[in-house]
């Protein structure tokens, strides 16, 4: 069985580094290694003594120790850093599962949150998010019924790529409970923790909640350094960190100690990082309101509640083929739905960049001008 193509990443692949406006992108903007280090104030000869054999495999002790402090339950010794978090998916669907198992997934999804199950040979049953008129919700009647006894492994994404969603305390705790009950296994896939818009809805860590639980973090999103390709997994069962270990010999065995230390560099940081990436993106999302109320006859928006993604609906015609004329026609890359295989009629729209509201203006203006032909 060859595994289905990344959709997502096959097409930025094409155009991320040729569009000269994303707006798409699920990152936040991202710092130059000088910036970070003055940041923080570290000296550069610091990096530049940094020796480059090889790391310890479950990632460096100083490095896990500071991760570790952001878990209430979790030990330096319940972390393994990765070699970005897509390594981290790869390990915890192939420490887990077994071919037939049965496998719940929230929906729509970053792809591997879905397509790993698949191609490991599981039954994988997709849980849609609904959409209304006020926004994106869970349907956790639905979830009740999608896990059955013999459910091996559940798949959650909060705050959630693509719609921005983060359910309520209470939906969460229920959540949980139903996972619970079933004494299943929990993936809390929290790439975009830390920027709740409100501190208040804030929840708590998967793995702190829950002893079945893995949580899966990482520099890529909320703190803007995907370049350094460092994600890790926080859990309080033993047992399955010793699984993982096992398997990280054969796919990175360890990760790159600039990148590690970076990382540990950033990561002292976050409270500064966290509030430069969240003032970003409220400017943007301002930006975005006032396009959107102007151009609601094209869209219908629907406000996330944290992260720097929100999914909202083009009213007419296909999202995959505006998207296509859109990036030939004026370079502003958008992402379409069918490639979260979510229908033909969402856009996914990225505010954590710098540049969004020049983006968007070119975008405003080349609607301006073709959307006759647009719809
Ligand atoms: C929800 C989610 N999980 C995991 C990842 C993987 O992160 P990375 O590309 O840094 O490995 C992404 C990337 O877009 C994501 O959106």
């Amino acid at each position: 069985m060859t595994i289905r193509e990344f959709q997502l990443e096959r097409y930025f692949a094409r155009w991320e580094f040729t569009a000269p406006y994303l707006l798409s992108a699920s990152d936040c903007e991202t710092v130059s290694v000088g910036e970070l280090l003055n940041l923080a104030n570290v000296p550069l000869s610091e990096l530049g003594d940094l020796r480059l054999g090889y790391t310890e495999s479950q990632g460096d002790p100083g490095l896990r120790t500071t991760i570790a402090d952001f878990y209430s339950r979790v030990t330096p010794d319940g972390v393994v850093v990765t070699n970005a978090p897509e390594e981290a998916i790869f390990l915890v669907m192939w420490a887990l599962l077994n071919p037939g198992d049965r496998v719940v997934v929230q929906t729509p999804c970053y792809q591997s949150l879905f397509e790993l199950a698949h191609y490991r040979g599981c039954d994988v049953f997709p849980w849609p998010m609904l959409e209304t008129d006020d926004g994106w919700r869970m349907d956790l009647d639905h979830l009740a019924d999608l896990l059955t006894e013999d459910t091996r492994l559940l798949v959650i994404n909060v705050p959630h790529n693509p719609t921005g969603y983060l359910p309520t305390t209470s939906d969460f705790d229920e959540i949980l409970e139903l996972a619970h009950r079933r004494s299943l296994w929990l993936l809390c896939d929290e790439m975009y923790r830390g920027l709740e818009y409100d501190l208040a809805d804030r929840l708590p860590s998967a793995c702190d909640r829950y002893p079945r639980a893995i949580s899966l973090w990482g520099m890529s999103k909320t703190f803007g350094l995907a370049g350094l390709r460092i994600g890790w997994l926080a859990t309080q069962d033993r047992r399955l960190m010793q699984s993982l270990l096992r398997l990280k010999d054969y796919t990175t065995i360890c990760s790159s100690a600039p990148s590690e230390f970076l990382a540990h560099v950033a990561l002292k940081q976050a409270e500064a990082i966290i509030q430069r990436n969240l003032g970003i993106i409220q400017t943007n999302l301002a930006h975005v309101r006032e396009f959107m109320t102007r151009r609601r006859g094209t869209f219908a928006w629907r406000e996330p509640k944290a992260g720097p993604i929100a999914f909202g609906r083009l009213r007419k015609g296909s999202a995959a083929a505006f998207c296509e004329e859109v990036v030939r026609g004026s370079g502003v890359m958008l992402v379409p739905s069918t490639l979260f295989d979510f229908g033909d009629s969402h856009l996914r729209w990225g505010l954590g960049r710098l540049n969004f509201r020049e983006a968007l203006s070119v975008l405003d203006e080349h609607l301006g001008t073709n959307l006759k032909n647009l719809s």
